[in-house]
């Protein structure tokens, strides 16, 4: 007898059909309806069980979270609320769960409680369509690249330089903790260490997936990135997943068109593909939401908000403008902002990128061209001789989602950045040879995986849209 799944018999098995289905036990009602699901769809399919042709031990054991084998008949359904169900013949029991300790009972959990069973959690329905939406958009993000002429790039994962030049590494060594062998000025001394110099987990690709553009033409990461900041907010993670293309002979303003096509493209993706789970996770933000004071609630819900994103251009505004608009904000004026915004080169903080985007613009935007002090090195210097040709992509709900920028591809001029910036010409050697043989133009970008997959599936916090989240104090499983 073949066997089936879920979304199978839901859609394409035809009647009558003696099936096998495996699965996880959802409900068991009244000894008779078995809720079953096996995580191919949000859907279940029921089981009607006639209790009198089997042992009361076996039907003991069908509580939820039990996985079980159930043979039967495909029929239409005699009931409300699904068209088809099966009239089953045989179950065998896979495995029980003791309902006395099995965490995800058929009610209402907190999310923050089911972060701490996080092996588990994807047996709720709103894990099991935020990871499914996930799956749906790694795939679209590949299919993207795939299918406009870029190759996948895998960056190293351990490296010996600081991209981003922020200092914040997970440091990578094999020296004995307790005894490490010193310098004679007293310091580690990392030549004896497994690579013989200090090593890191990477804090971005870019520097890498540059060389590769430089030959290869597009180029694009998708891997791990490590970051250890201690940000113990709702949009960081110490591991999480970037998205990193990089472009030769691509200036800013193609950077900034493809970004902003490549976004529209992977959430029309899901809009298309995944329309149950996404429907379903609008569900659950409108009944979180009529927990909330009304002012607190978003215009939008969750289908709305995808589409606009994918119907209308993203707002492109200089650093400067941004400024000004800042500056003469209300909550500028009424000191609401907890970093307040009184002059040009001033860094801005999350509260800042969610007014523009949130109360001002009321659509995505992209802020580009800012000040050289707030960004990192190897960003193209303008004209102006203060600004470089850096791109934020601020998303409503998130903030920034997307940081990019053209690089600075000559080579006196990265030179003199990095004197000014103290970054060692002997470290970057490599990058170095990039400007000196057959440099061009181009241009990347990051995308943070994750920050994505919280905007896609309305989601509030960074660790549930990830399978098993890393953050400050916590690498549980
Ligand atoms: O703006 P960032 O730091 O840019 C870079 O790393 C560049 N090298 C990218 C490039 O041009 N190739 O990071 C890019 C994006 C951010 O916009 C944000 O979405 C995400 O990565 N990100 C994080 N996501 C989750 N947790 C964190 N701690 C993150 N830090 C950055
Ligand atoms: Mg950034």
């Amino acid at each position: 007898m073949k066997s089936f799944s879920v979304k199978e018999l839901l859609t394409t098995t035809p009647l009558l059909q003696e099936v096998v289905i495996n699965g996880w036990v959802k409900t068991f009602r009244s000894n008779r309806f078995i809720a079953l699901n096996d995580g191919s769809t949000l859907n279940n399919i029921q089981c009607v069980v006639d209790f009198e042709k089997f042992d009361e031990n076996l039907l003991k054991q069908i509580a939820t979270g039990a996985a079980i084998k159930v043979k039967g008949t495909l029929v239409e359904s005699q009931g409300k609320g699904q068209n088809v169900e099966i009239q089953v013949d045989d179950i065998t029991i896979h495995g029980s769960a003791d309902p006395e300790t099995y965490p995800i009972q058929p009610k209402k959990h907190s999310l923050e409680f089911l972060r701490e069973k996080a092996h588990l959690r994807v047996r709720t329905n709103t894990f099991a369509a935020v990871m499914r939406v996930r799956s749906a958009l790694s795939f679209a993000i590949h299919q993207y690249f795939q299918q406009n002429g870029f190759y996948y790039f895998h960056a190293p994962i351990i490296t010996g330089s600081d991209a981003e030049g922020a200092g914040e590494m997970f440091r990578v060594t094999t020296l004995d903790e307790k005894n490490p062998p010193l310098t004679e000025a007293g310091d580690v001394d990392h030549k004896e260490d497994f690579f013989g110099k200090e090593t890191n987990l990477t804090v971005s690709g870019q520097l890498e997936a540059e060389a590769y553009a430089m030959a290869l033409g597009k180029v694009y990461t998708f891997g791990p990135t490590f970051r250890a900041e201690n940000s113990n907010t709702s949009r960081h993670l110490a591991e999480f997943w970037m998205i990193e293309p990089e472009m030769a002979f691509y200036d800013l303003d193609a950077n900034m068109d493809l970004a902003e096509d490549f976004i529209k493209k992977v959430i029309q993706y899901i809009l298309d593909n995944c329309k149950e789970d996404l429907q379903f996770l609008e569900k659950r933000l409108l009944d979180e939401e009529k927990t909330k004071p009304q002012a607190e609630r978003s215009e939008m819900a969750l289908l709305e908000k995808l589409k606009f994103v994918v119907e209308n251009n993203f707002k492109r505004v200089t650093y400067t403008e941004a400024i000004d608009i800042l500056r003469n904000s209300k909550p500028n004026k009424k000191k609401k902002f907890k970093y307040p915004i009184n002059e040009w080169g001033a860094d801005l903080q999350s509260e800042h990128e969610r007014f523009l985007v949130e109360k001002h613009f009321k659509c995505p935007v992209i802020l580009f061209d800012y000040p050289a002090k707030i960004k990192a090195f190897y960003m193209r210097l303008n004209e102006d001789g203060k600004t470089v040709r850096a791109m934020d992509i601020l998303f409503p709900g998130i903030g920034e989602i997307v940081g990019g920028s053209q690089r600075e591809e000559r080579l006196d001029v990265l030179k003199e950045k990095m004197a000014a910036l103290g970054i060692d010409e002997e470290e970057l050697w490599w990058y170095l040879d990039l400007r000196k043989f057959g440099t061009a133009v181009h241009s990347g970008f990051g995308l943070g995986f994750e920050r994505l997959v919280l905007f896609a599936t309305g989601m509030g916090n960074i660790r549930d849209v990830i399978p098993f989240p890393r953050t400050p104090q916590n690498a549980e499983f």
